[in-house]
């Protein structure tokens, strides 16, 4: 048997009132459609065939290599869309599964259920349905008087009868692909003037097979988003499942319910997420760490044992046992080494910062390279830009900075240096060299200091 996943992406998605494609609204941090190909990632044999229209560049662009493409140039109906990937597909696979990525709550387990149930189903076509009483616009699963499927009605054609059925079509199928391409060719125009690939299943009972549904036992699975309110809605059940996974893996979350992890993140166990904690992007968090509260990381590296508080990191790595906040801010390549210590109001931006250095103070250091155990004194700034470009500062191992010192780059301090509260440094300094002042001035060498 070869397996080949068929995702439905090309319509406009207008519920959503938006410039940008319906499947590209993310969830968690991803887009939509991700979490459709990544559900059937491990299950199928050949890549996933999306089948794109609307807004297709930008699907394509977001999406790249991790699906082939199928066109539908006029949206005509999901049969129609499906109808799209055969060339593709018509000779390759004897096994298809069908999905739609606005439904990206479908679980990985569940595809694999209904790819299991349709291979010991002697039916062309295995469903997908949910029981429930919020109908969400669903099409309804009309059984005959035995219990058996006899078909699918959408809700805009429903009689009033069948408006009152309970079970609704949830939209995963498993298919011969044989019977579906010659099925898909059959299928009437709807009163809408839409190909529906739900008038397969009536064709498929008029063709003498009986059709399986699979139940799902989880409603939130079935949610697909048509609008903003769905998308809300969605946030909260992948957060929840993407925090009770970490917690279950041996993270503390103290207040799940405002803390927000991205699909992406990892997480080291025995660390503590606070309240009001943002992990986005491709951001990994080592064990024994204290994160939060009220703290934002985004592509951000961190190692074991750290402390973070009230604190914002962007696209930066912080080394084990570093100990930050309240109210720091590392920008892009802020690279902080191991025990580093930022107390309050610190900004690091395109630096390092050796072990064992600290900031303690209201400190601004940019484009600079700071040794070990570097005591940067409250209120030191290094000043890198002269209004046209950047320029760097350089920092030894030991260095003293005393409180308020202005680094007028480009500028070097040499190890073991000190310098006066208030000085203006805009000579390099050499090793153990004491200088004041404004501009700063040598004012003897130091005996070296042994650590
Ligand atoms: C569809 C089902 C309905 C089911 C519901 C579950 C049909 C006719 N109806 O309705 O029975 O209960 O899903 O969520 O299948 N698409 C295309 N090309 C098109 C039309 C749609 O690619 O020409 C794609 C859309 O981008 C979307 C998916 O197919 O990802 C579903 O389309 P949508 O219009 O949202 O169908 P529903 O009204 O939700
Ligand atoms: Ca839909």
């Amino acid at each position: 048997m070869t397996l080949a996943s068929i995702i439905l992406a090309a319509g406009e998605g207008t519920r959503m009132r938006s410039k940008t494609p319906k499947v590209l609204h993310p969830l968690a941090g991803k887009p939509m459609v991700w979490y459709a190909l990544k559900a059937v990632k491990a299950l199928v044999d050949l890549p996933p065939v999306l089948v794109v229209g609307h807004g297709a560049d930008a699907v394509k662009a977001v999406i790249g290599d991790a699906a082939d493409y199928a066109l539908q140039v006029e949206q005509l109906g999901t049969g129609h869309a499906v109808l799209m990937a055969k060339p593709q597909l018509a000779h390759k696979a004897d096994t298809l599964l069908v999905t739609f990525a606005d439904m990206p709550l479908l679980r990985e387990e569940t595809m694999a259920r209904l790819i299991e149930m349709h291979a010991t189903s002697p039916s062309p076509v295995t469903m997908t349905s949910l029981i429930g009483d919020e109908a969400r616009g669903f099409g309804r699963v009309v059984r005959d008087a035995q219990g058996h499927v006899a078909a699918i009605v959408e809700q805009a054609d429903a009689t009033p009868e069948q408006l009152a059925i309970r079970e609704y079509n949830v939209s995963a199928y498993c298919f011969d692909a044989d019977w579906l391409w010659s099925a898909l060719e059959q299928i009437p125009v709807s009163p809408k003037g839409e190909y529906y690939l739900t008038d397969v299943v009536a064709l498929a009972v008029e063709g003498g097979f009986p059709v399986e549904s699979l139940v799902l036992e989880d409603p939130d699975e079935a949610i697909g988003l048509n609008n903003r309110v769905h998308l809300a809605e969605a946030e909260k059940i992948m957060r929840k499942r993407i925090n009770e996974g970490w917690m279950l893996a041996g993270v503390t979350i103290v207040d799940p319910e405002t803390t927000y992890i991205e699909a992406d993140v990892h997480i080291g166990r025995d660390t503590v997420i606070l309240p009001n904690t943002y992990l986005r992007g491709q951001t990994v968090i080592g064990e024994d760490c204290e994160i939060g509260p009220d703290t934002i990381l985004v592509d951000t590296q961190v190692g074991d044992h750290v402390q973070l508080l009230a604190s914002v990191l962007e696209y930066a790595q912080v080394a084990d046992h570093v100990t930050m906040g309240p109210y720091c801010h590392l920008r892009k390549g802020a690279v902080l080494d191991e025990g580093v210590h930022l107390g309050n109001f610190g900004e690091v931006k395109d630096s390092y910062l050796g072990p064992g250095t600290k900031m303690g103070h209201f400190s601004y250091i940019g484009n600079a390279k700071i040794g070990r155990d570097v005591n940067i004194g409250a209120g030191t700034i290094t000043c890198n830009y002269d209004g046209e470009r950047k320029h760097p500062t350089e920092i030894g191992d030991e260095v003293f900075l005393g409180s308020d010192t202005m680094l007028v780059a480009p500028v070097k301090i040499g190890d073991r240096s000190v310098t006066g509260a208030g000085a203006v440094v805009t000579r390099d300094v050499p090793e153990d060299t004491l200088v004041m002042g404004v501009p700063a001035k040598v004012k003897g060498k130091l005996e070296r200091r042994d650590k």
